[in-house]
């Protein structure tokens, strides 16, 4: 994968030159935007929240976990008006009960939105299914979710026996980098961690990255045959890992393009 590019919103290679329109960019490649503006510059533009949007955020007792959600609403609806023409407010987004995956009401692309600490993730797609996770060791909501979480109940077989040959501070990172990309695996069904158990498949615990990024699953998750296709990579500078799983039609474009929206 690239390092992170400092791009405006927008400019994916993809979109660039006029040569095609931002939903045809889509068909064979995945577009991951990174963005860790302050919550209040998109607060400020919290006036293309639904009603839904609003009474979901009602839901959080910490103001600061509202805001964080209510931004991340708003910056997704920011980035699906982009590729589909349309203002921020007027995102088709089919009604989903709480806990199921968000999506357009025709499908008309895919995409999935992930958040942690200051970090905002969305990757988008078309003609297959997408997940995505960032998980960084600076966020005290996912050192405390994965300090919490046994290994026994993250980990196959073969990843455990792998893991017992690291030192402590190894098995960190080599945790932080399994469970980024197993949840993105299981974002990619929908189905949830209750209904898909991490234990379940395997995306391997090696730390190292192939040079551009991306890997096939080993072992696909049992009942959600398919071609699956996964990208990592680590963020310089931030400690945070990412990974982006598709399943369907395979990605001819073989890296991920980050935007990192100025602050
Ligand atoms: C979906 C799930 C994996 C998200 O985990 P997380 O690390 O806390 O959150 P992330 O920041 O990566 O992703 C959250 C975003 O994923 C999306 N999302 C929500 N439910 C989803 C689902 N079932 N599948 C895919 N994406 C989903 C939403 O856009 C959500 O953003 P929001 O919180 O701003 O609405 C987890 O909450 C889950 O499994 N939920 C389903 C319910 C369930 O099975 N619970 C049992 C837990 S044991």
């Amino acid at each position: 994968m690239d390092p992170v590019g400092r791009r405006p919103l927008g400019t994916h290679a993809g979109m660039r030159g006029g040569r095609l329109n931002p939903l045809q960019a889509l068909d064979n490649s995945v577009h991951v935007y990174l963005d860790d503006r302050p919550v209040s510059a998109w607060l400020g533009q919290a006036a293309c929240l639904s009603a839904a949007d609003l009474l979901r955020s009602s839901a959080y007792r910490r103001l600061g976990d509202r805001d964080d959600y209510l931004a991340g609403r708003v910056f997704l609806r920011t980035v699906l008006g982009r590729y589909l023409s349309c203002r921020p407010q007027d995102v088709p987004f089919a009604s989903a009960a709480t806990g199921s995956k968000p999506m357009l009401k025709d499908n008309t692309l895919s995409f999935n939105l992930s958040r942690a600490g200051s970090y905002r993730l969305i990757a988008l797609t078309r003609g297959r299914e997408v997940g995505a996770d960032i998980e960084t060791r600076r966020d005290a909501r996912a050192e405390r979710t994965l300090g919490a979480l046994p290994y026994d109940l993250a980990l196959d077989d073969r990843e455990r026996s792998a893991f017992d040959r690291l030192t402590e501070e190894e098995a960190k990172d080599a945790f932080l980098n399994v469970w980024t990309r197993k949840e993105a695996v299981i974002k990619a069904t929908g189905l949830g961690l209750g209904y898909l158990p991490p234990t379940s498949f395997h995306v391997g615990c090696t730390a190292a990255l192939p040079a551009d990024g991306t890997f096939r699953l080993a072992a696909p998750p049992v009942g959600v045959a398919g071609s699956w296709q996964l990208y990592v990579a680590s963020l310089p500078g931030t400690q945070a890992t990412l990974a982006v799983a598709l399943r369907g039609r395979p990605c001819t474009v073989p890296h991920l393009e980050t935007n990192l929206l100025p602050c």
